[in-house]
């Protein structure tokens, strides 16, 4: 039986079309769970959108339409986003549907029951955009005297009845859990962060809502809405059939990894693992955390008009290439800028360059030289062995660096094989052989096929539909295309389709 693997992505605010931020945590967590479908395992992979909460019931009433109205327009638009950007979610989750909300109910009666809610009154500062509360101790005052959070959102004072998580009761368990379980929290810098803000002590969290009712009604308790990020956080376990222990899904949770933003590691990383422990559930082994995407070293944001659009970046550059990009440009933990020459130079000297030129090259001279059928392998010279042997040693170094989420690392560790097949096949001069010598020409090229075979196995979970292609014409089965089938050797004799260039240089339109 395959081992079982589930990961997720945030789930989504649906209070605006989706952005390029989105597209990448999305981006990334797909990346993710494509390596694991070839890696042998069982994979579930959850997405979806974050419906609830006074944040999207502003933007609704903004847009004159009713709450429903207005989220069913919103997700089906981040639904057609994922699908445009080929992230291959195993189901699409939104807090509006009975199933969550049932699921939702059910966790707040265990929490209930383990005795750490109480009823009392909130006061205090609320950020809307950021769906959070806020210690007056972590605001900054603005010159006109108004408060702002630590993400730049505005504040508001608010006052009003509400249940209180006894989060406090959780500084222990919480600190024994990072502390037993050091990949618990990604990148270590974050980890660091969380554990300070746990270890300076946690004020219970107000956890209901009474001045909105856009939200998941508290059972028994008329007026109260659950919090929007308790009902949020639920959803990796509605996902997975929750209250229903017995559901096909449950064998997958807990998840084995929840992508985030580092925005969110606090609701992450503090609050949902101390709601589990309370409702008695498993723990997820790991939150791991992204950047943030700047544009030409600027916060994207409505009001700067620099906010950019996956869309137009997918038809621009076409969609392999932007998630290269994403995945290539900056350490996933870290922030980076994003802008047009960026992505052009990764496609035009990585892409295009490097990589499509290898494997057109090489097939070209297969089609031209060898009869369109794969030749067969020959003596190998210490130049062959020492190529086709950093290609072998590929899976396991990507492996590696996947787990611990260094996407751009696990490129790098494949364009240095990219790189050293470039000097391969210069050195070599196939084409200078298929004059004097056409037996090794031939045995040349069919390294050139084995490794450039390796490198788009590894690529898929990156830039699936541009590797089919390429593993189509490296003539690999559609059963071959896993990382086991690596060890086993393509039939010489192959018959290969004609190959057509994967990579086009990108040439900017005449004005
Ligand atoms: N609804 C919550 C998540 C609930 S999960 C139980 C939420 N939604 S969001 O739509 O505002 O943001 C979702 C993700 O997009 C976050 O992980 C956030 O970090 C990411 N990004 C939003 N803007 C971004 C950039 N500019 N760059 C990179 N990622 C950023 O938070």
């Amino acid at each position: 039986m395959k081992p079982k693997y589930y990961i997720t992505t945030p789930i989504y605010y649906v209070n605006g079309a989706p952005h390029i931020g989105h597209a990448y945590t999305s981006i990334a967590a797909d990346v993710m769970a494509r390596f694991k479908r070839l890696d042998g395992y069982d994979v579930f992979f959850l997405t979806g959108t974050d419906e609830h909460g006074q944040k999207v019931e502003q933007a609704a009433a903004a847009a004159g339409i009713s709450p429903q109205a207005f989220t069913d327009k919103i997700s089906a638009d981040f639904k057609t986003m994922a699908d445009a950007m080929a992230i291959s979610y195993d189901d699409y989750i939104r807090t509006t549907e009975d199933r969550h909300k049932a699921s939702t109910t059910e966790l707040w009666k265990r929490i209930e029951k383990s005795g750490d809610l109480y009823l009392g009154h909130y006061e205090g500062w609320y950020a809307v955009r950021d769906e959070a509360f806020y210690d007056e101790s972590e605001l900054t005052k603005k010159p006109d005297g108004t408060f702002m959070a630590p993400s730049g959102a505005p504040v508001e004072w608010v006052r009003e009845p509400s249940y209180f998580f006894k989060l406090s009761a959780f500084q222990d368990r919480l600190l024994k859990l990072y502390e037993e379980n050091p990949d618990f929290i990604a990148p270590t810098s974050r980890r660091n962060e969380v554990m300070s803000f746990v270890r300076g002590g946690l004020l219970d969290l107000s956890v209901s809502r009474t001045t909105f009712n856009w939200g998941i009604p508290v059972p028994d308790a008329p007026g109260h809405v659950m919090y929007v990020w308790l009902d949020a956080l639920n959803n990796y376990v509605t996902g997975c059939g929750f209250p229903d222990e017995t559901a096909s899904r449950w064998k997958y949770w807990p998840a084995d990894v929840h992508f985030v933003g580092k925005d969110i590691i606090r609701f992450h990383a503090v609050y949902w693992p101390a709601f589990l422990m309370s409702a008695g559930l498993p723990l997820p082994k790991r939150v791991t955390s992204n950047g943030w995407w700047v544009v030409d070293g600027e916060k994207m944001s409505k009001s700067l008009g620099n906010v950019i659009e996956p869309r137009k970046l997918m038809e621009t550059f076409g969609l392999d290439q932007i998630r290269y990009f994403l995945m290539r440009e900056k350490p996933f933990g870290a922030d980076g800028s994003i802008s047009h020459q960026a992505i052009i130079s990764r496609m035009n000297v990585e892409l295009a360059n490097d990589l499509g030129n290898l494997a057109q090259r090489s097939l070209s001279m297969v089609a031209r030289n060898c009869g369109g059928a794969l030749p067969a392998s020959g003596p190998r010279t210490d130049d062959d062995t020492a190529l086709l042997s950093s290609a072998a040693a590929l899976p396991d170094l990507v492996r590696a660096h996947m787990e611990r989420q260094t996407f751009h690392d696990a490129l790098e560790e494949i364009w240095k094989v990219v790189r050293a097949a470039n000097g391969y096949i210069d050195r070599q001069a196939p084409w200078a052989l298929n004059k004097t010598d056409k037996v090794r020409m031939a045995h040349v090229l069919r390294v050139l096929a084995d490794t450039v075979r390796v490198v788009a196995t590894l690529l898929q979970p990156v830039m699936p539909g541009s590797m089919a292609k390429m593993l189509d014409q490296l003539g690999v089965p559609a059963d071959a295309r896993d990382f086991a089938a690596l060890s086993k050797p393509l039939p010489d004799g192959t018959p290969l389709p004609a190959p057509q260039g994967v990579f086009p240089r990108y040439v900017e339109p005449a004005a």
